[in-house]
């Protein structure tokens, strides 16, 4: 018996050995260079300061091989202000202070410092980075990050070709102006976008009405040339789209072709065939489209506002079939579907499962299930979101370092894990005089299962039904999808129509008008994580919250990312 048992161990023991030396021969360190400033640019044609990375909006495309250590030099230029930038749908497992969460996870890094962020690549997938300061994202600093299977693994899916896009919204006015106009008490809407842009590149139209008063138009600018995708007849392309949107929730599609949905969030999907893929800021996706329409003639790419009432026009993008010229289409572009039909967008929430040969088994029970309502509030006269109506503030000095190294404070009342739904009416403008602020944060049991269900209602709005659609990411983990549903979650029954058989795990997901998602994962990753809508200005007004997890077991914080609050002149021991 002993014998048997000890042989075993050699056994698993060589296993443990051969499989590590494999991947760590195989595994590369990719360094990276970044210089971060302003710079005029003309994404739109309407010339702006935009957020750049070497001189690029979007920043330079990171690809990876699974394995792989990603090394970004950052080297903030930006004369006057600090910054912070996240990996977004990178777990982090192990290095969570190098998520990229400003107040979360790091100081912010000086105007004129240099930062290093240091982790693993440890999943294939199509995956995001984007500033994680303020409002900076919108500025224009943002970029892909592809992870690619190793050498001899196959994805359930074939293509000739991969291209990576990023949609995305524009706004005129700085991200200062706008965050001043949502603080202050003579509240300024951030209003519609003026342009959506496709991997950076969008066209507003110009003219003496349209064009505010300073604003300089360049109409023949290559900055705002059309983004060209090349389709050789006969070949399949593999395109990750991804959106990071300030406010809007988009439909992307291409004249003439079907797209097939094959990847979400950097999980393979049970493959679905769908002519306009609906996708909120946060989400990435992956789609199969064969180049086999008429090649004589090319086709446009169309992104288009959905969930509100908007008249921005749709962002536009050339597929070029090869030898074609460049130039756009002989055809009016698609005009998309109904931007308020939400039973259409939220069918395709729930079309998306996990492939049959990579699912991933949800546990069947919860330890915590904690109900999360969205509401529009006003505290002391200034209009603000919350949830369970507490407005969130980030504190001075980041979490992880005031947890981890018992510096600095925040609130220590544990926020709400649910509303009063008896009295709660979600269809209905309520007042939330109770509303308050605050920077406390939910603290989890390390390993337990958690339940997190997203609840919407009606706005502050009270001259119509009116409830927004909100993309919730968490950073640190992914979650599985368990169900979306209409109205009022229902704590006892809604649970049991739960897909618990292939639900598809992401890390970003929506929550449609007044419906509800119910998300679940395991808090097994040591560190403190921010699960927030991913939508820029409300995030800015205090939505979301902030989640910590085993942080006895957090490694030893790298001095790099103190340096406020009360980490300031702090070195470890
Ligand atoms: Cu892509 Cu905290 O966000
Ligand atoms: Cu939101």
């Amino acid at each position: 018996m002993a014998g048997l048992f000890s042989r075993y161990l050699v056994l698993a023991l060589c296993l443990i050995i051969c499989l590590t030396s494999i991947s760590s021969a195989n595994a590369a360190v990719r360094r990276f260079k970044w210089e971060v400033k302003y710079e005029y640019k003309s994404q739109d044609c309407v010339r702006k300061l935009a957020l750049t990375i070497n001189g690029k909006t979007p920043g330079p495309t990171i690809r990876a091989v699974r394995g792989d250590t990603i090394v970004v030099k950052l080297n903030n230029s930006l004369l006057t202000e600090n910054v912070a930038i996240h990996w977004h749908g990178i777990r982090q497992i192990g290095t969570p202070w190098a998520d990229g969460t400003e107040g979360v996870t790091q100081c912010p890094i000086l105007a004129g410092d240099t930062f290093t962020y240091k982790f693993v690549v440890d999943r294939a997938g199509t995956y995001m980075y984007h500033a994680h300061y303020g409002m900076q994202r919108e500025a224009g600093l943002y970029g892909s990050l592809r992870v690619a299977l190793p050498d001899g693994e196959s994805e359930p899916f074939s293509y000739d070709y991969d291209r990576s896009i990023i949609l995305n919204d524009w706004y005129h006015k700085s991200a200062f102006e706008q965050a001043a106009g949502l603080s202050s008490p003579q509240f300024q809407w951030v209003g519609e976008p003026q342009s959506l842009l496709i991997q950076g590149r969008g066209k507003y139209l110009c003219n003496s009405t349209t064009l505010a008063k300073d604003d300089v138009c360049n109409a023949t600018s290559p900055e705002c040339a059309r983004h060209v995708i090349i389709f050789v007849p006969g070949k399949t392309y593999r395109l990750r789209i991804g959106s990071l949107t300030a406010l809007s929730a988009l439909s992307f599609e291409i004249e003439g072709h079907n797209m097939t949905v094959v990847e979400a969030d950097g999980h393979y999907v049970d493959p679905f065939v769908v002519k306009n893929l609906f996708i909120y800021s946060g989400e990435t996706y992956s789609v199969i489209v064969k180049a086999d329409q008429d090649p004589s003639r090319n086709y446009w790419a169309v992104s288009k506002i959905v969930g509100r009432e908007s008249n921005t026009t749709s962002g536009l993008a050339v597929i070029n079939y090869y030898p074609n010229p460049r130039r756009d289409p002989p055809t009016i572009p698609p005009t998309g579907p109904k931007w308020n039909d939400t039973d259409a967008r939220r069918n395709f929430s729930l079309s998306i499962k996990s492939h049959p040969k990579f699912i991933q088994s949800p546990p069947q029970t919860s330890d915590r299930v904690i109900v999360l309502l969205n509401t529009q509030n006003e505290i002391n006269g200034i209009r603000r979101w919350s949830v369970n109506n507490v407005s969130f503030n980030l504190p001075h000095t980041p979490y992880l370092i005031a947890l981890k190294e018992r510096l600095g404070h925040f609130d220590q009342t544990p926020p709400p894990d649910g509303y009063d739904t008896a009295k709660y009416d979600i269809f209905k403008v309520q007042d939330n005089a109770n509303a308050t602020s605050s920077n406390a944060i939910y603290r989890l049991k390390f390993d337990t299962v958690v339940d997190l269900i997203l609840q919407n209602a009606q706005t502050m709005n009270k001259n119509k039904n009116d409830s927004e659609t909100h993309p919730w990411h968490l950073h640190g983990h992914d979650f599985w999808v368990l169900g979306y549903g209409k109205g009022k979650f229902n704590k006892s029954s809604d649970p049991q129509n739960y897909n618990l058989v292939n639900p598809i795990m992401k890390n970003t997901v929506p929550v449609h008008p007044f419906g509800w998602t119910a998300l679940r994962f395991r808090a097994n990753n040591p560190g403190t994580w921010a699960f927030h809508c991913h939508i820029e200005s409300h995030f800015y007004m205090g939505m979301g919250i902030v989640l910590e997890e085993g942080i006895e077991k957090v490694g030893k914080l790298p001095s790099s990312i103190m340096g406020c609050g009360d980490s300031k002149g702090y070195r470890r021991p």
